[in-house]
């Protein structure tokens, strides 16, 4: 990938499903703290790609997250021309909002992600996870992304939000299209996006019927009494713990398995159950579900880490380049389950943090030890340079992983994300 002569913007081409991406992001970061990139749809973006700018912008005043606030959005953004306009469609919800406005609607959801809460699900998750690992073939080929990674945190999400079971298999088909990334324009996205606006009108309309204090329920209450949120926030808020809170867990889960397969250290913490917390932040670390963030938008001209940021401009946190910064990270490119450096970003910092934290990290803590107790001497049944990857900014996961038991050696070349 190069820069243009005229302009020094680093391009993306497509296809981006089959290629290892770290080289490029550690191009831009080594190219300076503040990049230009073209995304393939058009879009163009500022990446911030060092670890202390990136933290320095997470919990940087200047910028808005509320595209309809910007004293002059770039590039048409929020006007359905770039998949990114997704997160900035009105109502507002917790992406597209800030301020009084974000407060408020993190105050209604917050407390279904308290470590309480989550603590209270518990036995929830580990009786997904038993079900889902429970039904692995014990010596037969299996994908371990439709098989393991997308059911645990689909049945999770679900029982969370109060879907019924019935729904979670279409919503995710298309949850998975909207991630990918495929023009806005284009007949399967907008298939997808009406497809889930429908479905979660139905989710309103029918809530899990034992679920009295499930979110949906919960928050249809608010509007009642209260008239605390709005019925389109609601559906909103619907769609944006789905697109976040769902794939984003499907891929740590994922690509912890890859991890485990193709590293023994890994494997072996895992299955002993021993320092899992410190594991998963290296797994977190090392290959960042959502590798770029969420946008911010500069409210006015600024200099930022020494570049001029124009108002309107989009800035990222190039999370997956922060992340393997040698400046903060010994041998950044490998993986040490053991590492206890600085604290990855994977999940953002401030104001602004994942609020679905504590539930990705029971999720994960629940059912990758699970596996690798259940899964000893799994291997990977095709080279891991055919592993195929799905979505580029909010996502980046395994396309599939089928692995057996019965052949061992198979692919243990570098698998990329
Ligand atoms: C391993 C799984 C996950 C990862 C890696 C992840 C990562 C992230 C990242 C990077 C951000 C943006 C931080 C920023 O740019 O400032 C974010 C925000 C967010 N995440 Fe997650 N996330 C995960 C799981 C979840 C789950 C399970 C949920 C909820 C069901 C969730 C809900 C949210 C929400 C609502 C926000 C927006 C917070 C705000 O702006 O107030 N996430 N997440």
């Amino acid at each position: 990938m190069q820069p243009s002569l005229a302009c020094p913007t680093w391009r993306i081409g497509l296809p981006v499903h089959c290629r290892d991406l770290q080289p490029d992001y550690r191009m831009w970061r080594e190219a300076g703290p503040v990049q230009r990139v073209e995304f393939p749809d058009g879009l163009r973006v500022w990446a911030v790609t060092r670890y202390d700018d990136v933290l320095a912008l997470l919990r940087a005043d200047g910028f808005t997250r509320d595209w309809s606030a910007a004293p002059c959005p770039a590039y048409g953004y929020g006007v359905r021309r770039h998949g990114e306009d997704y997160f900035a469609a009105r109502p507002s919800n917790l992406f597209n909002s800030d301020g009084s406005e974000h407060q408020r609607l993190l105050r209604l959801v917050a407390p279904f992600f308290s470590r309480r809460r989550i603590d209270g699900l518990q036995p929830f998750i580990d009786s997904v996870v038993h079900d889902v690992v429970g039904q692995l073939p014990g010596c037969q080929a299996t994908d371990l992304v439709a098989d393991f990674a997308v059911p645990i945190p689909l049945r999770v999400i679900g029982r969370l939000i109060g879907i019924r079971d019935g729904l979670l298999p279409t919503l995710a088909d298309h949850l998975h299209v909207i991630s990918g990334w495929v023009d806005p324009e284009s007949e399967p996205w907008r298939r997808s996006m009406l497809a889930l606006h429908r479905l979660t009108l139905r989710i309103m309309r029918e809530p899990r019927p034992d679920q009295e204090q499930g979110l949906t329920t919960v928050l249809l209450k608010a509007l009642a009494d209260r008239g605390a949120i709005s019925r389109p926030e609601i559906s909103s808020m619907i769609k944006v713990l789905l697109a976040t809170g769902y794939e984003t867990t499907a891929a740590l889960l994922a690509n912890g398995a890859l991890a485990m397969i193709r590293n023994p250290a890994v494997r072996q913490q895992l299955a002993e159950g021993r320092d899992i917390e410190v594991c998963l932040a290296e797994l977190l670390r090392w290959q960042p579900p959502s590798p770029w963030g969420q946008v911010r938008i500069a409210l006015r001209d600024l200099t930022f880490a020494g570049v001029h940021i124009k108002a309107g401009d989009l800035v990222y946190p190039l999370i997956a380049a922060a992340n393997r910064d040698p400046a903060r990270f010994t041998e950044p490119d490998c993986l040490v389950p053991g590492r206890r450096e600085a604290p990855h970003l994977s999940f953002g910092r401030g104001r602004r943090r994942c609020l679905g934290t504590p539930l990705a990290l029971a999720v994960a803590t629940a059912a990758l030890p699970t596996l690798a107790r259940r899964l000893p001497t799994v291997h990977l049944s095709v080279p891991a340079e055919q592993l195929d990857w799905h979505g580029l900014m909010h996502v980046r996961m395994l396309q599939r992983l089928p692995v057996r038991r019965d052949a061992p050696g198979l692919a243990d070349a570098a698998g990329h994300p």
